[in-house]
């Protein structure tokens, strides 16, 4: 079975690569490399021991992708990580995001559509339900509107694959909506790589332990949560890579219900920012420096899953700890830095 991985060489793409590769799928990467390296394939190649086919393509350019799937007709699925995913550069250039995030869907689907069966995972995150009212967050939670073009980008994604599905019964697709992916494989060949100063909390936390950083600030603490901080669900990058494999296989066997479904994917438990920092002063043995500063503008209070459709639909439940994803976070930090 031969499976398209766009953005294979990023970070939630690379650990997905692995598994699909493990799983004894050949895996095609595409990635125009804008935020990721290609030192990511020798990573891949450590665990695996086997080299993934990998072409540079930037999926906005129509002709190129044109080509892509002239030349690769056989491919049994399609797993769609290429996107730009910071929240404050969305705001900053929208156009950007929705010609990233949203053009190359389209060119990607418009093939898909010319084939006689298709399947299709689609990157989606828990961003689609803003602010939910009821915590833990099911998949019919509604769709509220997006706080940024980020956060729109992958509501309207989600409506173009509905749509295109409903027109096209040979096209069979998966939402998985993300809580907050963090860690490295346990291997430590593969991890995040964040450019330029990480936005995200668990890359800045280890940064600041590594001395990168001088010192993390805590968006706020006076948030209606037990320690006054906000409440995020992180879950492990490769629970989360497992989790495509699982949705890939649900279509590619045809066991889909439906020829578009949305699952959440998370653990299911929800953890503030100063569990999240007692998590690194844990596992790494160090004391972390952080300061509480004012709130953090468009931030969610609390944001965790209801897994309950992912672990009985698609047999699928996270593995690990916050503990055990952070230990590989920060043994990946000290890695990278040592090199
Ligand atoms: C958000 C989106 C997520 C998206 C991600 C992309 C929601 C619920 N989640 O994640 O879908 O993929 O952006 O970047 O909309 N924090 C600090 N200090 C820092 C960094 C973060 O205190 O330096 C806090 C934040 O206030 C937040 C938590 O840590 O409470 C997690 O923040 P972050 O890692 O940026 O992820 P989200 O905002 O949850």
């Amino acid at each position: 079975m031969k499976i398209l991985v766009t953005g294979g060489l990023g970070f939630i793409g690379s650990h997905t690569s692995v598994e699909l590769q493990q799983k004894g799928y050949e895996v095609v990467i595409i990635d125009n490399c804008s935020n990721a390296s290609e030192e990511v394939l020798d990573g891949i190649t450590a665990i695996t021991g086997k080299k993934p086919l990998f072409e540079k393509i930037d999926l906005r350019n129509k002709e190129d992708v044109s080509d892509f799937f002239q030349r690769h007709s056989d491919l049994d699925g399609v797993i769609h990580f290429a996107a730009s995913k910071a929240v404050g550069e969305s705001v900053d250039k929208p156009l950007l995001y929705y010609e990233n995030n949203l053009g190359t869907l389209v060119y990607l689907l418009q093939h898909l559509s010319k084939q006689k069966k298709a399947h299709f995972i689609f990157s989606s995150s828990c961003t689609v339900y803003c602010q939910a009212d009821t915590m833990p967050i099911t998949e019919d939670a509604p769709v509220k509107p997006a706080e940024s073009p980020y956060g729109n980008t992958k509501q309207i994604g989600e409506e173009i694959i509905q749509d295109t599905c409903k027109v096209t019964p040979h096209l069979h697709a998966i939402s998985l909506r993300y809580f907050n992916p963090m860690g490295a494989h346990p291997s430590i060949e593969i991890g995040e790589l964040p450019t330029g100063v990480p936005q995200n909390l668990v890359p800045f936390i280890t940064q600041t332990g590594i001395g990168m950083r001088e010192k993390l600030s805590v968006f706020g603490d006076d948030y209606p949560t037990e320690d006054g901080t906000c409440i995020r669900e992180y879950i492990h990058v490769v629970d989360l890579a497992k989790a495509h494999v699982v949705a890939l296989k649900r279509l590619i066997e045809g066991k889909n219900e439906k020829n578009y479904e949305v699952f959440n994917v998370g653990t299911g438990t929800g953890s503030s920012v100063l569990e999240v920092i007692h998590s690194f002063e844990k596992v790494s043995g160090k004391k972390l420096n952080y300061q509480i500063v004012g709130r953090r503008q468009g931030d969610v209070i609390k944001a965790f899953a209801d897994t309950a459709k992912a672990n009985s639909t698609l047999g699928w439940k996270a593995q690990s700890t916050l503990d055990e994803a952070m230990l590989s976070a920060w043994q990946w930090e000290q890695k990278i830095r040592k090199d």
